[in-house]
């Protein structure tokens, strides 16, 4: 069963480059098609700009796509969305964003910031109920009980962060949507709160849709991962089908990039040069080929498209990379 099936889901941004110029369109997510396995972590990555919180917004319902849809097992979201199904997703399918310093309101206590979203959804939840689910949650999070009456100001960011993901489950969701969820974090705090929400999840059973720009990030949480480069997807399928056979030069040049280290693979490949282009005019044939040390005379032409290596890998590329066995 999947928590979440994205199928073939667009979106484009209408742009006017002066009072007179003739209206186009940036095309910031093309064409994405992936499976969030229930209880599994969808890992997206890719660079600045490719479109992953675009991809994010338009699961959590804070955007509509131009073309596909967004299914959580029976309910579909797509042009006619029944409004039981808008009220469903407002609970089950929660965000932990990047900056918990600009989504936490200074003025508030943490113990209301906790519990804001349980009183908007439910006025009339009984004072004695609401203390006890926030003593609860700041204990699944790692936060002592004393924290509730302090302001967001006086907590460290890896403090703030365990905030914000106990307000994200305190409406008991079904799947979290996390941006950047460390990326603001000194590396020595990331790993905890990567751990805190590996905990959380086998223990609530939650399904999570987790986009970072750092693979390592990527690879250390997600069951399933998918590569995003300008708006498409160039490869995607199991953690190990992405990080162990990469077939697509883009993931190779992203391994690079990371530290081997961290990822625990050998990368004897050249990191990836040259600047990402402008999602506004993006190239001819296959969008990475004006990078792609791999790139001959049909990957400027012809977009190549996607092609099964397995049950599980799947790549969109005209040369892929097949490891020898
Ligand atoms: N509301 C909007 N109107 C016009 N263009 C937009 C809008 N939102 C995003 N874009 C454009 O869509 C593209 C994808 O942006 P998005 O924020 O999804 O990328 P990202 O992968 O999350 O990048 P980052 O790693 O920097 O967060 C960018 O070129 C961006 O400028
Ligand atoms: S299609 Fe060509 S340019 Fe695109 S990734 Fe494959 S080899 Fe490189
Ligand atoms: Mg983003």
């Amino acid at each position: 069963m999947s928590a979440l099936e994205v199928s073939d889901i667009s979106r484009a941004f209408p742009i006017r480059n002066g009072l007179f110029a003739r209206p186009a369109s940036l095309r910031a997510v093309e064409r994405v098609s992936f499976e969030l396995p229930q209880g599994g972590t969808f890992g997206l990555v890719g660079e600045s700009g490719s479109g992953k919180s675009t991809l994010a917004r338009l699961i959590l319902g804070a955007d509509e796509p131009t073309d596909g849809e967004v299914r959580f097992g029976d309910r579909v979201f797509g042009r006619r969305t029944q409004d039981r199904h808008k009220r469903w997703r407002q609970r089950a399918v929660q965000a932990v964003l990047q900056d918990p310093f600009g989504s936490l309101d200074p003025q508030m206590s943490i113990g209301d910031i906790v519990l804001e979203p349980l009183r908007i959804q439910q006025h009339d939840f009984a004072r004695d109920a609401l203390q006890k689910r926030l003593d609860a949650l700041l204990m699944q999070v790692g936060l002592p009980q004393e924290f509730r009456h302090r302001r967001p100001g006086e907590l460290s960011g890896g403090q703030r962060q365990r905030v914000a993901i106990a307000r994200a489950l305190v409406l008991e969701p079904e799947i979290l949507v996390l941006d950047e969820p460390v990326s603001a974090l000194d590396v020595s705090i990331q790993a905890q709160v990567l751990n805190l929400l590996k905990d959380l999840q086998d223990a609530l059973g939650l399904s999570y849709l987790l986009i970072s720009h750092d693979l390592a990030v990527v690879a250390f949480m997600s069951s399933h991962i998918g590569v995003l480069y300008l708006g498409r997807f160039m490869e995607q399928g199991t953690r190990d089908d992405i990080v162990e056979r990469a077939a697509h030069p883009y993931t190779l040049a992203l391994i690079a990039a990371s530290e081997p280290d961290a990822l625990d693979v050998q990368a004897d490949v050249q990191p990836i040069s040259g600047e990402i282009p402008s999602p506004f005019a993006p190239p001819s044939g296959c969008v990475f080929h004006t990078r792609c040390p791999a790139a001959r005379d049909i990957c400027r032409t012809d977009a190549p498209t996607e092609q099964r290596l397995s049950e599980t890998h799947r790549v969109t590329c005209h040369f892929p990379i097949i490891p020898q066995v």
